[in-house]
């Protein structure tokens, strides 16, 4: 029975809001405050996604820049957070970035957490975003709404323990769950070509479990993984679901936003690479043209 193979998994979340109402600094306090549980002399990867431990449950945090990856993976298909925290600064109210984020988060059917950001500020009105916010249908759950709505600061890291601890017990409430026991099965959130150690890709597991040896298809490209590195720079054997790692192996470097699969044989995973590359050869064709005529411009 396939539903008895479903096991609990650590929630995606990723971070969203207005220019300069404080994605990055909320994304580094958090960083910061997982900093006790990493072992000692690890080295921290800048991979797209990092991980922390909030009470022996995980959290992973898309670090790729807030609108952009979220879109671009929605455009493919392809859902990646299952909570949204949207970063609205108290001093500033809901802005026109913070409506689209809105937007996003609700046709993505993701999870909406308001994190009330610059309480440290003299002019910080909490209340007044709360107002703000119940226009676009979030109403804070201690005006009796089901929105939560936590004050944090990223600069003097008030609230960020709470705005964690939201997230585990939102994640409670969504129990999101996926099948370690299968082929791999997730998302490219980052790739690039390193000189020294050809395509490198950061990816994340949804489902399945991802081992070094495995055959993966990643769009056009395939390959077999023959390492792979967390985000706090350990080399795994293994990656399991809502985990982001580092991989080598892949033959080509993929677009971000594309699926990635495991497969049982070399020759599958490179048939999967052709069709993609057949199906898909005009608008990887349209899109080096479009990359191509944004370096000519800048
Ligand atoms: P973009 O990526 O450019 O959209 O900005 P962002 O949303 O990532 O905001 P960022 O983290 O760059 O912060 C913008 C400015 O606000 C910086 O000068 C931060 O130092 C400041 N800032 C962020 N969080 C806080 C906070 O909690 N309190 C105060 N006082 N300033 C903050
Ligand atoms: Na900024
Ligand atoms: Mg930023």
């Amino acid at each position: 029975d396939a539903a008895e193979t479903l096991k609990k998994r650590p929630p995606v979340v990723c971070v969203m809001g207005h220019v300069d109402h404080g994605k990055t600094s909320l994304l580094d306090a958090i960083r910061k405050t997982s900093v006790t549980d990493r072992e000692a002399g690890g080295i921290t990867q800048r991979i797209g996604a990092y991980t922390v431990s909030v009470n022996d449950q995980k959290i992973t945090f898309l670090d790729t820049p807030g609108h952009e990856a979220f879109t671009a993976m929605r455009m493919r298909g392809a859902n990646s957070t299952d909570i949204a925290v949207l970063v609205v600064a108290a001093d500033d109210g809901v802005m026109p970035q913070t409506v689209e984020a809105i937007n996003h988060a609700k046709a993505a059917e993701v999870e909406i957490i308001v994190a009330v950001n610059k309480i440290d500020k003299p002019n910080a009105n909490i209340d007044k975003v709360k107002q703000e916010m119940t226009e676009y249908g979030l109403i804070s759950t201690d005006w009796g709404g089901t929105t939560e709505f936590v004050p944090v600061s990223a600069k003097s890291g008030e609230g960020i323990e709470d705005l964690l601890e939201t997230i585990i017990l939102t994640a409670d409430i969504l129990e999101l769950k996926a099948n370690p026991d299968r082929m791999a099965r997730g998302l490219v959130l980052e790739a690039r070509l390193d000189k020294g150690r050809g395509p490198v890709a950061n990816v994340l597991v949804q489902k399945g479990t991802l081992h070094v040896g495995d055959f993966i298809s990643a769009g056009a490209s395939s390959g077999k993984v023959r390492a792979m590195v967390d985000d706090k720079g350990n080399k795994l054997k293994e990656a399991r679901p809502s985990q982001p790692v580092e991989i080598l192996g892949l033959s080509d470097v993929p677009n971000a936003g594309e699926v990635f699969l495991g497969h049982e044989t070399d020759k599958e995973a490179k048939q999967y690479a052709n069709t993609y590359l057949q199906q898909h050869k005009k608008d990887l064709i349209e899109e080096t043209k479009a990359k191509m005529s944004l370096d000519d411009l800048y």
